[in-house]
């Protein structure tokens, strides 16, 4: 029998995430408006004929939005506590183009036609670097050719020497309520312990898995955004 070397994924998810309790308060911590990335995807397309995944959907703000548009939306998250608030809000919702699937980045195994769009934000930093590679490499497997993949993630648009004011500068950025958003102590937890990397890390990662970057932005050399096509 070979030894088990396949990464448990909700080992990875980050304790929150799977804490029912954090999950309740996510919507008002995270402050999400999906509206600007819908549009984005609208421009490029997104309707109802589209094929949309969204990888690490949370509580399902942008996966509900984007089903708005009529597209067939799938839903992803590994937490059960998230997947359980998707599923209430998309049977509230009333709307039927919208699947909700428990799994990760590396076990999700996609039934419908080839993606058009994959959507991800903020949490491909839940797997160290190796699984990575992994991931995109088995988003691009089932995104279609010519298929648009939207990330966003923190991502640390800093060189080695740039390193710790980067990452001072980043911080000051914190709020006070950790409510209301992610405090000084929220952002160093994140990079003593989760898996951001940085730019010219992750562009070469991308490219490889067959994703040409068609834009890129970055917030606060910390905030990455990439709009990408599969080749
Ligand atoms: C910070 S939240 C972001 C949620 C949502 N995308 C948003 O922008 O608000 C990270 C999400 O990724 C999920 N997650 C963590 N590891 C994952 C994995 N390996 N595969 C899929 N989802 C994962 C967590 O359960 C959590 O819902």
């Amino acid at each position: 029998m070979p030894v088990e070397w396949w990464l448990d994924e909700s080992e990875y998810a980050g304790e929150e995430h799977l804490d029912e309790e954090y999950v309740a308060g996510y919507d008002e911590k995270a402050q999400v408006d999906p509206s600007d990335d819908v549009r984005r995807l609208i421009d490029l397309g997104l309707g109802q004929d589209s094929v949309l995944v969204d990888m690490g959907a949370g509580t399902g703000v942008f996966a509900l939005a984007a089903a708005e548009t009529g597209a067939s939306v799938v839903a992803v998250d590994v937490s059960r506590a998230m997947v359980d608030v998707i599923r209430d809000r998309a049977e509230e919702s009333g709307l039927d183009n919208i699947t909700v699937v428990r799994a990760g980045f590396l076990s999700y195994d996609h039934a419908l036609d080839p993606a058009d769009f994959v959507y991800t934000r903020n949490a491909l930093h839940q797997l160290p670097d190796f699984w990575k590679v992994i991931a995109l490499h088995h988003l691009a497997s089932f995104t279609r050719s010519g298929g648009y993949l939207l990330f966003r993630d923190l991502v640390f648009d800093l060189q080695p020497d740039e390193v710790e004011e980067g990452i001072v500068d980043w911080m000051a950025g914190a709020v006070d309520d950790p409510a209301k958003g992610f405090t000084e102590q929220d952002l160093a937890e994140h990079v003593r312990n989760e898996f951001s990397t940085y730019t010219w890390v992750l562009e070469p990662m991308l490219e490889r898995c067959g994703f040409e970057i068609l834009e890129r932005d970055s917030r606060r050399k910390a905030y990455g955004t990439y709009l990408c096509r599969k080749t």
